[in-house]
Order: C-alpha cells, then sequence, then structure tokens
C-alpha cells in the first residue's frame, strides 16, 4: 500500500481531557476544561478529544462546552469517546451537536484475554457489534473514529478482519491501541506495516496510534508508527493519562520538528523540505504544559523531556563552558522554541569558572585574576554544601572575599 492517500504531516489528536483526566486525581471541572481547550485550539492540534460524554453529567457538559465554545468554524475537531454501545453513542452525538467538525471516536475491545475475561463475548459477536455501532454512530456524524481495544495483543487476522468491517461500516480514522503500553518500537513497526499489507480498505482512512507508557516506550513508539506510515498520534499534555500515561505531545512534536530530516523521508519529502510536519505552534508548548499542569495537580518532574524545569538547564562546567562559547554544543533545541524565554546556567558544585564569570557579569560585577581565584574556591566551597547557587549567594560571596561593597 502507498502512503499516497494518506495526509503528509501528522494529525495531532490530543486526548489530554479525555485519557489524560483519567490519571489518578486529576479530575477537572468543566471551567477547568474548557480553559485547557481553549489554549488546546491556540496551540493548533488538530483533534481536542474533550471527554466521554456518558461517563458522567459534569463530562458531558464539557463535551457540549467545548463543542460550542473551541468547536467553532476554522477550530479543531472536537470529539467525544464511546464504546460501541448505542447509549454511549447517542451521548456522545447530544454532546458534540454544536461542534462545527464533531468526531465520534467508538472502541471495543478485541484481543482474547479482554473477550473471555471482560467483555465475555466470542470474536464474532464483536465483529458485529463493532461493524453495526459504527453505523450507528455514522447516523449521526460523518467522521468516526474506531479504536479495537488492546489491538496490540490482538490476534493480528481477527485484528485485520475487524479492522476491515470497520472501515466498511463507515470508520474513517482507524485508531490502534497500545492499551497496555507491552510494545516495543520494532514490534509497533511490524503491527502497522501488517495492518497496512492485509487490511485491503485501509487506504481511504486515516491510521492513527494511541501508545501507552507502561514500560516508557509511549513516545518512541509513536515515532515509530510514523515510520511506518501512521498520519495521526494520540497523545497528551505532558505525557498524563492512565497509569504511566500516553505518549507527551510536546516529545513527539519536538522530535519530528529537531529531527526533520530523518522523518521527511517517511512524508515522500526531501530530506531538507522546510514544510513543518505538524501544524503545532510550538511556542505555546510551554505555556500549555503550564496550564494543564496547574489545573489538574499534575507535577511535572524536573527531568521531564521538553517541558521538564532542568530540560534547558545547565550545571556541569564543562557543559556550561560550552554553551557560552556555542549554544548547540549542548543544546539540540532552543528553550525560545517551546516559547521558554530563555536557557538557565545552575551554578551549582559542578559549574566551571566560565560560567562563574559569566554570571558575575551579569550581575554588574568585574572582577581582576585574583579576586576571581579567591571568589571562586569561596564559590566551590559553599555549592559543596548547598544544591544550587543563588544569585543572592553569589553577591554575599563576592562582598566577603573581594573589596567590592
Ligand atoms: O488505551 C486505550 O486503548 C484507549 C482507547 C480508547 C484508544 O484509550
Amino acid at each position: 500500500m502507498s502512503i499516497a492517500s494518506q495526509p503528509d504531516r501528522v494529525i495531532i489528536f490530543d486526548t489530554t481531557l479525555r485519557d489524560g483526566e483519567q490519571s489518578p486525581g486529576a479530575t477537572l471541572n468543566v471551567e477547568e476544561k474548557l480553559a485547557i481547550a481553549h489554549q488546546l485550539a491556540l496551540l493548533g492540534v488538530d483533534v481536542i478529544e474533550a471527554g466521554f460524554a456518558v461517563a458522567s453529567p459534569g463530562d458531558f457538559q464539557a463535551v457540549k462546552t467545548i463543542a460550542e465554545q473551541v468547536g467553532i468554524p476554522g477550530g479543531p475537531i472536537i470529539c467525544s469517546l464511546a464504546r460501541a454501545i448505542r447509549q454511549d453513542i447517542h451521548a456522545a452525538a447530544e454532546a458534540l451537536k454544536g461542534a462545527a467538525r464533531p468526531r465520534i471516536h467508538t472502541m471495543i475491545s478485541t484481543s482474547d484475554i479482554h473477550l473471555k475475561y471482560q467483555l465475555k463475548k466470542s470474536r464474532s459477536e464483536v465483529l458485529a457489534i463493532a461493524s453495526e455501532m459504527i453505523a450507528y454512530a455514522k447516523s449521526f456524524v460523518d467522521d468516526v473514529e474506531f479504536s479495537p481495544m488492546d489491538a496490540s495483543r490482538t490476534e493480528p487476522e481477527f485484528l485485520y478482519e475487524v479492522l476491515a468491517r470497520a472501515i466498511a461500516a463507515g470508520a474513517t480514522t482507524i485508531n490502534i491501541p497500545d492499551t497496555v503500553g507491552y510494545c516495543t518500537p520494532k514490534e509497533i513497526g511490524t503491527l502497522i506495516q501488517g495492518i497496512r499489507e492485509h487490511v485491503s480498505n485501509i487506504d481511504g482512512v486515516i491510521l492513527s496510534i494511541h501508545t501507552q507508557n507502561d514500560l516508557g516506550l509511549a513516545t518512541a513508539n509513536a515515532l515509530a508508527a510514523i515510520e511506518y506510515g501512521v498520519r495521526q498520534v494520540e497523545c497528551t499534555i505532558n505525557g498524563i493519562g492512565e497509569r504511566a500515561g500516553n505518549a507527551a505531545l510536546e516529545e513527539i512534536v519536538m522530535a519530528l520538528q529537531v529531527r526533520k530530516p530523518f522523518f521527511n523521508p517517511y512524508f515522500g519529502r526531501s530530506v531538507d523540505d522546510d514544510t513543518p510536519l505538524t501544524n503545532i505552534k510550538t511556542q505555546e508548548i510551554y505555556k500549555t504544559s503550564s496550564l494543564v499542569s496547574q489545573l489538574t495537580g499534575m507535577l511535572i518532574q524536573p527531568n521531564k523531556a521538553i517541558v521538564g524545569a532542568n530540560a534547558f538547564a545547565h550545571e556541569s562546567g564543562i557543559h556550561q563552558d560550552g554553551i557560552i562559547k556555542h549554544r548547540e554544543t549542548y543544546e539540540i533545541m532552543e528553550a525560545a522554541a517551546i516559547g521558554l524565554p530563555e536557557n538557565r546556567m545552575v551554578l551549582g558544585k559542578h559549574s566551571g569558572r566560565n560560567a562563574f564569570r559569566t554570571r558575575l557579569k551579569e550581575l554588574g560585577f568585574e572582577l581582576n585574576e585574583a579576586d576571581l581565584n579567591k571568589a571562586f574556591n569561596r564559590f566551590k566551597e559553599v555549592a559543596d554544601k548547598k544544591k544550587e547557587i543563588s544569585d543572592w549567594d553569589l553577591e554575599a560571596i563576592v562582598r566577603d572575599e573581594t573589596q567590592i561593597q
């Protein structure tokens, strides 16, 4: 199968407000969801999965409000999740009525373990339900996404059959969930390749991936899927979500941007083509990340890629020296690309003389060599006792060790 029928960029499907909100303790009220949805629209996401309309009256109201206020013409597609159950699909359709471009995302499990213990249904029953419920969703909206839950642990021949039937019933996006975050990137590649080779009608729909982070592989798996022709990625801000979370939007988008020459050929482009691979306005990433963290109460680990407090901070002397001489020695992207004013030099026990001198200059202290040596030695003694040296500490050191007052 060729990729000619697929878009020449990656559709960013943001599920912060649905899967992200499934993070224990991250519950959001309608106003909070609406604030995040407005910011996601500014960020430029293509699809907002606003919630699971049937889950609660609050979630119904959130999907409805977002559909009406964010899903305006020219805005993102607004989506609601629905199990392959009539009542769920009806609730999703009702909540989405105000959206200019509504999408119903319906799902049913397909792996034997889910069929046996959770659904207690046979494969032929699942096939029939999927077809019937996709057709039902289609009676409300044109845009229907189908997810065979636990796809990555589903017997491949059965998965191909479900997908072919789902497309025949009217699904326009086929999403492949690695529901329990079980796959490695190579396995994801094989899975997508198998689908593209064995599902004869896959060419006419958008192929999507949904990766969970149980083994810390969600972003790597999503990127591997893109290499194999997937053109929609489901992700969340800060990677929040059920259990260990989902693929992080900011990681996928920045990987596609920073490594564009690597990814371009997978889109049939020349290596040096500069056209962006997503519609995301990356300068909005930091603001969006902070808003989601603040409203969900989910703190961001300092070493989190792209948006962690240390992602653009340098402490070691060797690194600081390199950065001062040429930023690209130790940075593969600029802080400004995600909307941060600048990178950060952290002065601590690993820092070197060059960073120390540069920071003192910024604070207005020009020391001669002898004073600089004395101050630097004192700084190292203090740094051994403190995690981070503040500007106040530096000033005190300079005044103690030199004649400067
Ligand atoms: O993890 C999962 O399987 C899901 C689907 C509904 C896409 O969240």
